[in-house]
């Protein structure tokens, strides 16, 4: 039986290991080429960041508001990539010894992410000096990677899975058509998603691996993990949309009530809420790998954990 898993499996990695050759760019020479962001246009799509809740922003307050959900944006990926990187490289290291090639596609993985962060620190120190001082991005990588990395291997890839994909739908949705965006912007998230598209087959791969490997009593501890992870990532962008709206607050150009800043983090925690949450809960590619896993009762755990995030949201769901 691993045989016959193992033969096409492996044509599926090799092929990433190609097309990551193929794809490979540089941070200076391919993607900021010198250039800086243009602080006249938006950075977010008003698609992906749900602009449609912040009816009373002139648009002035709107272009701001999409700065800084951009620049949070590429900060919760230079985040989670902490995690990600460590994670594949102890996978790597289970195939050192075993097929080369499946070790090489996920050490590429592991490189490329490594690339990432650093391009998304860049991006930060560029946004501190082009953006109004104050602002912060609160979860800390090694923090939030502990946290993460204490969880369940198939809980750990079942998240990356989802982060994975959400990156390349939220790129062919919203920012590849977006006229407005900066340019800069819009070239650092095609470049991105470029190298995320095999990133999103190898954690496929590996994902259904590891839950080929595990009990069924360990699949269901799993999926309390996975439960736990989607709740400590609401946890996440709980904290940091306060921390966006003060900053909008205090550098608004005019004095704004209390509820007029919970109105800003409510929309911000929606927006958030469906960039990292929900647009990936509704990737059907993600959802069919899920669902074949798992017993429709867990199904139906996992569905009922998301429910109070998904309603908080359903109003955008189509937007
Ligand atoms: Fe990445
Ligand atoms: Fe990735």
């Amino acid at each position: 039986m691993d045989t016959a898993v193992q033969v096409p499996s492996t044509t599926r990695y090799a092929k990433c290991i190609e097309a990551s050759k193929k794809v490979r760019w540089e941070i200076d020479r391919d993607v900021i080429r010198g250039r800086n962001f243009d602080y006249t246009k938006k950075f977010l799509p008003d698609r992906l960041a749900q602009m449609a809740s912040f009816g009373f922003a002139t648009p002035g307050e709107k272009r701001f508001l999409s700065q800084i959900q951009g620049r949070t944006y590429a900060n919760m990926f230079g985040l989670v990539e902490r995690y990600i990187g460590a994670k594949l490289a102890e996978i790597s290291g289970l195939h050192a010894l075993g097929d080369q090639v499946v070790f090489e596609s996920l050490v590429r993985f592991t490189d490329e992410e490594l690339k990432h962060q650093e391009l998304f620190r860049r991006l930060e120190t560029m946004m501190a000096a082009g953006m109004p001082a104050g602002y912060t991005f609160l979860p800390q990588p090694n923090d939030v990677a502990g946290a993460v990395l204490s969880k369940s291997t198939w809980a750990v890839l079942a998240l990356t899975c989802h982060i994975e994909l959400f990156t390349l739908d939220h790129y062919r949705q919203s920012i590849d058509k977006d006229p407005e965006a900066s340019d800069l912007w819009k070239d650092v998230f095609l470049f991105h998603m470029r190298e995320e598209s095999q990133h999103a087959v190898l954690d496929e791969l590996e994902w259904q691996r590891e839950n080929a490997r595990i009990s069924p009593a360990q699949r269901e501890s799993a999926v309390g993990d996975l439960i736990d992870l989607v709740g400590a990532v609401d946890g996440l962008l709980q904290m940091q949309s306060g921390a966006d709206a003060e900053y909008f607050a205090a550098h608004a150009g005019r004095r704004m009530g209390k509820s007029e800043i919970d109105a800003v983090r409510a929309g911000l925690l929606r927006a958030y809420r469906w960039q990292y949450i929900v647009s990936g809960v509704q990737n059907e590619r993600f959802m069919t790998v899920l669902g074949e896993m798992l017993t429709p009762a867990q199904m139906q755990r996992i569905v009922g954990a998301l429910e109070p995030i998904l309603k908080d949201t359903a109003a955008l769901a189509h937007a």
